[in-house]
């Protein structure tokens, strides 16, 4: 990657590296497009910053885009976030620009001289609203904890107007346009981003919405992925995502051993949707759990299908479930179809494991066996109860 000023003669730059070929993040999440470690000069008349650096196995992009600018000199390096894809390459960047600081909250700090052993001297700490000035250019930090570590922080170029988020409102979408061109594509990969990554910290995500509500805002430049010369576009969505409004569906992950818990989700599946509810199944032995995630984020409802492992849910109900209470979607109702052959104790294990879903559990339909008439009806039964609970909570408008 070659650096690329923001706008004309701004003296803003991003800096930072796309990696095209990565496909997995954290050892769990699927990255089908790849993604960008976004970095970004600002050179004011008398300082210069580097927003952020990149993860560790693309410092040498970083350090070279640096030397194309022909940046001798970075006096502050402002850290919004200590997760490696970010913060990986500051020792890096500290050995290349001996007199660099870096800039950022008490928490954060901690966590950087933890994890990158960051010696104390390097640091200036800040607070919240703080500002810092490079000359003609005023930086001002604002704490925003919980997108996603507890030291999570923004920062507004007030002259410019833009608003550096890093993970708040990115995407993991490896492209060459540094703005968000492909809206809907950047749409999806945004989604993707907010329900792996961002849905389980909705109410902070509702509180810094409001925080930053009073900036003008011109560009929103993110850490991941595009970023946002139009910031409706995405801040539209994310008000969406993060609010309690949820959709008239029934997301379905299911597994199925020898086609009984198979049948039961095919019939299901017609019962919901002639009862005019959208529904997606998501098949666990060969699922893309992103696709899965970005079901969760507006589902009224979630129902999970397993046969009986050893008495209990097969393995890949159990992750399912596990995610979902991880992720903690907005969800209002979920139950459980499934099957067993001698005995199960499939529906008390799985309903243990979704302890942090504020949920009305609906009565599950398991069987002996392969579904008989009278479990057909079960599961008729259970659709007319979800179209009811969509209706009587306003969920079907
Ligand atoms: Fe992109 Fe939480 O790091």
């Amino acid at each position: 990657m070659t650096a690329k000023e923001l706008k004309p003669n701004s003296n803003i730059f991003a800096v930072g590296a796309i990696d095209w070929d990565r496909r997995l993040f954290d050892e769990l999440i699927p990255l089908p497009d790849g993604t960008t470690y976004n970095s970004y000069l600002v050179k004011g008349k008398d300082k210069v910053a580097l927003l952020d650096t990149v993860d560790p196995t693309k410092t040498q992009v970083l350090l070279d885009n640096l030397k194309e600018l022909k940046i001798d000199r970075i006096d502050y390096v402002i850290a919004h976030h200590a997760e490696q894809d970010h913060s990986g390459s500051i020792p890096a960047v500290l050995a290349a620009y001996q007199m660099a600081k870096v800039v950022t909250n008490v928490k954060c700090k901690e966590l950087l001289k933890e994890h990158l052993l960051v010696p104390e001297e390097k640091f200036i700490t800040i607070n919240d609203r703080e500002t810092l000035s490079l000359g003609d250019k005023t930086l001002e930090f604002i704490l925003a904890p919980w997108v996603h570590w507890p030291e999570t922080m923004f920062t507004y170029l007030k002259e410019d107007k833009i608003l550096f988020t890093c993970d708040f409102l990115g995407s993991h979408l490896a492209t060459s346009d540094l703005f968000a061109v492909d809206e809907c594509r950047v749409y999806s990969s945004n989604k993707r981003y907010y329900a792996e990554i961002m849905m389980p910290f909705r109410t902070s995500i509702r509180q810094h919405l409001e925080k930053i509500k009073t900036l003008d805002i011109k560009i929103i430049a993110t850490s991941h992925g595009p970023i946002f010369d139009k910031p409706d576009m995405i801040l539209d969505a994310y008000k969406d995502w993060s609010s309690e409004e949820v959709r008239n569906e029934v997301v379905l992950p299911y597994v199925s051993m020898h086609g009984s818990t198979a049948e039961m989700v095919k019939y299901f599946t017609d019962a919901l949707m002639k009862r005019g509810i959208t529904v997606k199944p998501f098949n666990l032995s060969r699922v893309d759990i992103g696709e899965l995630a970005m079901a969760l984020v507006d589902a009224a409802t979630v129902v999970i299908g397993s046969p009986t492992v050893l008495v209990g849910p097969h393995p890949l109900a159990v992750y399912a479930a596990y995610l979902a209470n991880a992720l903690r979607p907005k969800t209002r109702f979920v139950s459980i179809v499934g099957s067993y052959g001698w005995g199960s104790k499939m529906v008390e294990t799985l309903s243990g494991l979704i302890s942090n879903l504020k949920v009305e559990v609906l009565p599950p339909v398991v069987v002996k066996g392969y579904p008989k008439p009278e479990d057909f009806a079960a599961l008729d039964s259970l659709a007319d109860q979800i179209l009811k609970k969509h209706q009587q909570s306003g969920v079907v408008k």
